[in-house]
């Protein structure tokens, strides 16, 4: 299947699961709608679908990897909530409209991202044990979201990210921040599709190479597309990373040498699953389409 009908579908299939998991009558409503807002519309899904896109690669059910993909969106979610918030990076705009403090107050979108978090292990254990996935796979795919997303991932990456602005900081810190605060998570998304599939030590090491390669390769992007884009394709303020004296790789090796290690690390991604031939041809087309996204 060509990648963009591949995207639609799969991303239809997991909005459609989101929408189930936050019905309009939750109580209390203003969280409910505060969830809503920022889960429920727009985002290229990108870590959900890369959950499917390796279910497929080992004919694995959707069934068994839905719950684990949508938990993993809820936890991207949590994560652009709290990353905008004024004692983070302060942003107005996310994916085209007010980000989520500015409209329900940073009280309600810190609660709202604790929520997503929280909920996400909620989900992904309840429907585990609902449709009888193997208890050691889940609780291994449960635990690779818990560590890359924990002090070792996503939250170190981010501290890191922020004690950093307004510093020199070397090249190891720098990839430290990329690879935790944003690579950790889709990192993650590829392991979790995966361990919950009949898979030998040798495919995770591939997919794990695939997943390393990608996941940096993804905020190089997002930094090189905060300088050369605009707020109409992004959806969110671009040179902001400027601004507030952020450390990416534009700022630390220039743009020219950013553009080349993405190029780099796409080949590098595809020559880790290249031993699947064909059959990888989604998540080598994936990895093209990441290198080249206009948003
Ligand atoms: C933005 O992530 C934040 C980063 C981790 C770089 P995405 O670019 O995946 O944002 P959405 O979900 O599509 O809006
Ligand atoms: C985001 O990095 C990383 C996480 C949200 C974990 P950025 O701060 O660069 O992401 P944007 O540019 O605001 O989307
Ligand atoms: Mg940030
Ligand atoms: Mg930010
Ligand atoms: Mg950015």
């Amino acid at each position: 299947m060509n990648l963009n009908r591949y995207l639609k579908s799969r991303k239809e299939i997991v909005e459609e699961e989101l929408k189930k998991y936050f019905p309009e009558e939750l109580y209390p409503e203003v969280l409910a709608n505060s969830i809503r807002y920022s889960l429920l519309d727009g985002g290229k899904r990108v870590r959900p679908v890369l959950v499917l896109a390796v279910a497929d690669l080992f004919n694995t059910p959707y069934e068994k990897v839905l719950p684990f993909a949508c938990a993993i969106e809820m936890i991207h979610t949590y994560t652009l909530i709290h990353d905008d918030l004024p004692a983070m990076d302060n942003d107005d705009y996310r994916r085209g409209k007010l980000t989520n403090h500015k409209v329900y107050g940073d009280a309600i979108a810190i609660l709202a991202g604790d929520a997503l978090l929280t909920e996400a292990f909620r989900i992904m254990s309840e429907e585990s044990l609902a449709k009888g996935i193997e208890p050691k796979k889940a609780l291994k795919a449960i635990y690779e979201i818990a560590f890359r997303c924990g002090i070792s991932g996503v939250v170190g990456g981010q501290v890191m990210d922020i004690i950093s602005e307004n510093r020199d900081i070397d090249m190891a810190t720098i990839e430290y921040i990329h690879t935790h605060k944003t690579g950790a998570l889709i990192l993650a998304s590829i392991r979790v599709g995966a361990i919950l599939s009949r898979t030998t030590s040798k495919d995770i090491d591939r997919l794990t190479n695939y997943g390393k390669k990608i996941g940096l390769a993804f905020q190089i992007m997002d930094d090189i597309l905060d300088i050369e884009s605009s707020f109409e394709k992004l959806g969110k303020k671009t040179g902001a990373d400027i601004e507030k004296k952020k450390n990416t790789y534009p700022s630390v090796i220039g743009l020219r040498e950013s553009k080349e290690l993405l190029n780099d690390l796409t080949e590098d991604a595809i020559d880790a699953i290249s031993f699947y031939g064909e059959r990888a041809k989604i998540l080598k087309d994936f990895a093209i389409y990441l290198r080249d996204r206009q948003n």
